[in-house]
């Protein structure tokens, strides 16, 4: 049972919780920015942030000029070997060395910040590293040199990083793909890749990429959101916990349908906690993401054909041959292609408990998708029976949800019940109303039991988690 499950919490009645949490919503929006009165730069302000300016454009320059005679002098080979604090004191005695040369002179400050950029072109990814090492950022968008937009807390905004020019970010991501064993260049222009660090990252090159080359980084987080995490943070309730909980512990199969961005693999991975630690799990996923914490995990990974259009293993193949490997439970980081098949057949023949996550914006839509991949998989099935291979397959399916305020919430849980004539039937146990919005921009809205009780209410109670009635009950 889910321990801090608890009906008589102070904060309310059971089943429902109101969502907001002040901390983590922020930023004024539209209506509060219209309400202030518009901020005047005064003169020395818009002087100091041109000195700035000017500033940052000559240590750039400085930068480009000790980089390449950086280049020259270092000892390339021996970076290998070098401890990192070695490395630092020499690139900082070349700069010294070269900034003499120059006649140029830099406060402490600014030659700090030069050593570290410096540092960061030679072993780390350049203008990248700072954005990398933040960890309030779980995005990165790089639209062309100049424009590198981070997201934070749910919302985008343009960081004050660039690159020096579109020969600069290329040099990056050719470090970023050869680091992989992979290349783009014109006849093979984009790529998927993982940083050492684990981070998720997609590139495309000119001239299909119109503006300059274009990244996508959605950031590693060693500590993954855990239950307890995505409940503070508002993203479910503990009665919605709770309920998940069983859900999984006796091995529902689960979707997780949402947007991009939307938290899928967050929550997919969060789920998995309650997975017995006995169970041999096997996780399938095109770039590895998901950390479980059970002893007896084995991760795959597929692959993309290699420049000479070999070589690829792709989710179902994986998928295929993890059937072989005597799983207690499979896990797909996201189902997007003709591996639904096996998805499905897998979830219907003795492999209850997997889980995968799905691209779709609501629960129907979810089932929608479901069919679209199986028709375009090539499978010649009448709709009817299609849609009943779906409907024996998936018990569960979660909406993760990013909403206009940037929050994350999981606005719906739905359990599929079976098939009514042609049409699957599904029905509703939570979902997150929407009551209103802030002149802050900050959605008012609270989670609420629909007031059906869950269709596997007696498998719960059979598997020892008698979850009590009044968690079904919603408040008016
Ligand atoms: N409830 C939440 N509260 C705050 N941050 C969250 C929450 N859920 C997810 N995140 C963060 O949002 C980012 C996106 O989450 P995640 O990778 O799970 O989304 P996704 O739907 O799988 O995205 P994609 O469609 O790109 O695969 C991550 O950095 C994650 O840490
Ligand atoms: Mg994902």
């Amino acid at each position: 049972m889910f321990t801090r499950f608890n009906k008589t919490t102070p904060t309310g009645r059971a089943g429902a919780a109101v969502a907001a949490d002040p901390a983590l919503v922020e930023k004024p929006g539209l209506t509060a920015r219209m309400a202030a009165p518009i901020s005047q730069k005064t003169a020395a302000e818009a002087m100091a942030a041109d000195r700035d300016k000017k500033r940052k454009e000559r240590l750039t320059e400085l930068k480009v000029e000790i980089h390449k005679r950086l280049l020259e002098d270092l000892n390339l080979s021996a970076l290998e070997s070098a401890t990192e604090q070695n490395l630092r004191q020499e690139i900082s005695s070349l700069a010294s060395e070269a900034l003499d040369e120059m006649s140029v002179a830099l406060n402490k400050e600014d030659r700090l910040a030069l050593t570290q950029e410096l540092y960061d072109e030679v072993m780390g990814l350049g203008p990248l590293e700072p954005l990398l090492k933040d960890d309030t950022i779980n995005d990165i968008l790089v639209n062309g040199p100049r424009r590198i937009f981070v997201e934070r807390a749910g919302k985008l905004e343009l960081s004050d990083v660039t690159f020096r020019d579109e020969r600069h970010l290329l040099r990056i991501i050719d470090k970023i793909v050869s680091a992989v064993g992979r290349r783009v260049d014109e006849s093979n222009p984009y790529c998927d890749a993982r940083l050492q660090d684990g981070s998720r990252f997609n590139c495309m090159i000119p001239p299909i990429a119109v503006d300059g080359s274009l990244v996508s980084i959605r950031k590693f987080k060693k500590d993954k959101l855990r239950i307890d995490d995505l409940v503070k943070f508002g993203a479910f309730t503990d009665e919605m916990a709770a309920y998940l909980q069983a859900a999984v512990s006796c091995r529902l199969n689960i979707i997780v349908s949402g947007g991009t961005g939307s938290g899928k693999t967050t929550t997919l991975n969060a789920l998995s906690s309650f997975i017995d630690n006995h169970e041999r799990v096997l996780t399938i996923e095109d770039t590895a993401e998901l950390q479980l914490q059970q002893v007896h995990v084995g991760r795959m990974e597929s692959r993309p054909a290699n420049v000479e259009g070999k070589g690829a293993v792709t989710q179902r193949d994986c998928l295929r041959n993890a059937l072989r490997m005597r799983p207690d439970r499979i896990i797909v980081g996201e189902t997007r292609g003709e591996e639904v098949i096996d998805m499905l057949q897998a979830m219907n023949t003795g492999h209850d408990g997997s889980m995968t996550t799905i691209h779709a914006n609501n629960p129907r839509d979810a089932i929608s998708r479901l069919e679209n991949m199986v028709a375009m998989a090539g499978i010649e099935m009448p709709l009817k029976a299609v849609r009943s291979q779906i409907a024996s397959a998936v018990n569960l399916l979660v909406q993760a949800s990013r909403l206009q305020d940037g929050t994350r919430r999981m606005t719906s849980i739905t359990e599929i019940t079976g098939m009514e004539g042609e049409v699957i039937s599904m029905q509703e146990v939570f979902r997150f109303e929407r009551l209103g919005i802030e002149p802050s921009g900050r959605i008012i809205g609270r989670f609420n039991a629909t007031g059906i009780r869950s269709s596997f209410s007696d498998r719960f109670r059979q598997w020892g988690y008698d979850l009590p009635a009044s968690i079904y009950e919603p408040t008016i």
